[in-house]
Order: C-alpha cells, then sequence, then structure tokens
C-alpha cells in the first residue's frame, strides 16, 4: 500500500547506536524516521536535538520526521531544515503564532504540520489549510513511549479525515493524517479505517527483535 507509510520513533531505539538503528529500521521497510523532540518544558522529558538529527542524515535517504515537542518553537526550525529534517510538526498551542511557524518550516524547505494533543480542537487547523502539508493526531499524551492507545483518537481520526477530504475535495493540496502513540500490530487496521495514512510507532517496532517481521505485519494489517 504506496499511500500509506510507517514512520518508527528514534524514541524507543538503542540512544547508544543510532546510526545503525536507523539503516535496520529502514533495510526491514520502514518508510520514514519519526525523531521525538522533547524540551523538558513543554513535555516532562527530555529528548534529541539538531545535532543528532544532522548526525543521522547521512545513515539514510528515508525522510526525517521531526515531532518538536518543545515551547517556543520558531528558534529551532532554522536549526532542523540546516541539520536535514524533511517534515517538521509542532503543536499549535506551543507557538505564539501557529500561522507564521507553519510559513517559517515552508521557507526553510521542510514540509509543514500541525499536531494535536488528545484533548486540542481541531479547529486549529481550520484557518491554516492551504500552509498544511500534514496533521498528527496524538493518541496519547506527548513525552514518553509505551503508553496505551487512547480509544477517542479513532473518532478525531474520523473527523480529521473528512476535514482533510472535504479541503482536497475543493482542490486544496494534498494533506496526510498520521497518528502518534501506542500503535500496535494488532490496533493499526482500526486506525487506518479511521483514516490515518502514516503510522508512527516507537515501542512496538523497537521493542521487538525482528523489525521486518513486525514492520510486515502492520503492513499486512494496513491492507486488510
Ligand atoms: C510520544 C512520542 C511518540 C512515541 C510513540 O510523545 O511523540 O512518537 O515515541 O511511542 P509508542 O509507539 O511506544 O507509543
Ligand atoms: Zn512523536
Amino acid at each position: 500500500t504506496s499511500n500509506t507509510r510507517i514512520a518508527p520513533s528514534l524514541l524507543s531505539a538503542d540512544f547508544a547506536r543510532l546510526g545503525e538503528e536507523v539503516r535496520n529500521v529502514i533495510d526491514a521497510g520502514a518508510d520514514w524516521i519519526h525523531f521525538d523532540v522533547m524540551d523538558n518544558h513543554y513535555v516532562p522529558n527530555l529528548t534529541i536535538g539538531p545535532m543528532v538529527c544532522e548526525a543521522i542524515r547521512p545513515h539514510t535517504k528515508a525522510l526525517i520526521d521531526v515531532h518538536l515537542m518543545v515551547e517556543p518553537v520558531d528558534d529551532i526550525i532554522p536549526q532542523f531544515a540546516k541539520a536535514g529534517a524533511d517534515v517538521i510538526t509542532f503543536h499549535p498551542e506551543a507557538s505564539r503564532h501557529p500561522d507564521r511557524t507553519l510559513s517559517l518550516i515552508r521557507d526553510h524547505g521542510c514540509k509543514a504540520g500541525l499536531v494535536f494533543n488528545p484533548a486540542t480542537p481541531l479547529q486549529w487547523m481550520d484557518y491554516v489549510m492551504d500552509k498544511l502539508d500534514i496533521v498528527l493526531l496524538m493518541s496519547v499524551n506527548p513525552g514518553f513511549g509505551g503508553q496505551s492507545f487512547i480509544p477517542n483518537t479513532l473518532l478525531k481520526l474520523k473527523q480529521a479525515r473528512e476535514k482533510i477530504d472535504d479541503w482536497q475535495r475543493d482542490g486544496g493540496q494534498a494533506i496526510l493524517l498520521e497518528v502518534d502513540g501506542g500503535v500496535k500490530v494488532n490496533n493499526i487496521a482500526e486506525i487506518r479505517a479511521a483514516g490515518a495514512d502514516t503510522f508512527v510507532a516507537g515501542s512496538a517496532i523497537f521493542g521487538q527483535p525482528d523489525y521486518r517481521k513486525v514492520i510486515d505485519d502492520m503492513r499486512r494489517e494496513i491492507a486488510r
């Protein structure tokens, strides 16, 4: 299914061997690398920044999907663009001017998107549809890997799918719909059915010894 993508989250990879993990998971059939940036301010955890993005960049041609869980947002965007990020998403309530931030990301040559926490309303996207390349719905509260999928996300995915389909039907540009948090082999089919086309999975992939088996199983479930 070429219109869907699997994006393993490096958050659950072995941080002592990141380059190798990136190569292995892409060799195992993954499409994108999901790169979680946490600042111990917007979320209660601290991860990796532009220097690590730059360090993994030579290890793959796959798109690097940078998920910014930081506040403020704007200052770090040029740094990630320079470090080789392809997609940059941020949480709109963490930016003082989300419309400006979306433009800033595109001005730096990257695909731009908004991330919605479980309780964040989808209305944030209504007046910036023309500036979106991707919409990311969190299916857990951001900050940690290995949490359980929040079932209400399925309804929200359907609502986001409808907004995007309406937009595209009226001639708007393509917008991807990504989901992040608690995605597993045993729930990815219903997540796909609710309208997602891009699937982040951290612990489900990096928590298993055979990445290819998990990714194959996920693809089979998506195609059902
Ligand atoms: C959570 C991160 C996710 C996380 C997902 O704040 O944005 O990308 O790594 O991990 P799993 O798939 O284990 O829920
Ligand atoms: Zn993420």
